[in-house]
């Protein structure tokens, strides 16, 4: 298996331009939909733990800030050119940033999170399904855990009118190679239960929301 900073290399090509894209479309990614899912079904407040596996530039950090002002915030991230800006943003709101590479036990402690979000970095794993069992190792007994990801769309519909070519082909392996109910299904085979399903942009995304059981 490929180093993971060589696989992302792979998957992202110029990683500045990724960043920026990340920022812009953060706005999508955190609104209405995503915070009243949130509202729904994340109770936590005051002094509790929240961790972004996958943080890229931070976008979500602050905004986490502004419900949970007493929260310890946690991003993990790997690649140099997302940490870079998210180290800024992560001072800016009094979150952590840990260096770590989600491909590999996470330097947290057993039981330490309240919540733990995946917001589009499951996908980019070389062999995700080890990163739930980690979830769920790092989640407090009936902690949340809100994947949100790519789900399988067929060809035709991911390819749009753009021209299929080789790197687009390889993308579409990437991000559509888990359907929902195989999220569903590898999110449940770690313990948890899944709570909700949501599709999002007319199929092309999930958010799902599971909780580890209370002991
Ligand atoms: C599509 S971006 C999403 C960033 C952020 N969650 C958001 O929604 O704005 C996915 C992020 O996951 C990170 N990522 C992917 N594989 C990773 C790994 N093995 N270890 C740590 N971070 C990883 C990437 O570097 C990238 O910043």
């Amino acid at each position: 298996m490929r180093d993971s900073l060589d696989h992302l290399q792979a998957h992202h090509g110029d990683f500045a331009s990724f960043r920026d894209v990340m920022i812009e479309t953060s706005v999508g990614r955190f609104g209405p939909i995503w915070w009243g899912v949130w509202d729904q079904h994340v109770r936590a407040e005051g002094p509790v733990t929240v961790i972004d596996l996958g943080c890229g530039p931070g976008m979500l950090l602050p905004q986490l800030r502004q419900r949970l002002p007493q929260a310890r915030l946690v991003g993990v991230e790997v690649q140099p050119v997302m940490l870079e800006t998210a180290r800024e943003v992560a001072a800016d709101c009094g979150a952590e940033l840990v260096t770590a590479d989600l491909a590999a036990a996470l330097p947290l402690a057993d039981g330490v999170a309240d919540v733990v979000v995946a917001v589009m970095s499951f996908h980019e794993l070389q062999f995700p399904p080890p990163l739930l069992d980690e979830v769920f190792r790092l989640l407090k007994p009936g902690g949340i855990f809100v994947l949100y990801d790519w789900v399988k769309r067929p060809l035709s519909a991911y390819l749009g009118d753009k021209p299929l070519s080789e790197d687009l082909l390889q993308h579409f392996r990437e991000h559509c190679l888990f359907s929902t109910e195989d999220l569903t299904f590898l999110t449940q085979r770690t313990g948890m239960s899944v709570r909700e399903v949501v599709g999002r942009r007319g199929g092309n995304f999930a958010i799902i929301v599971a909780e580890k059981p209370a002991g």
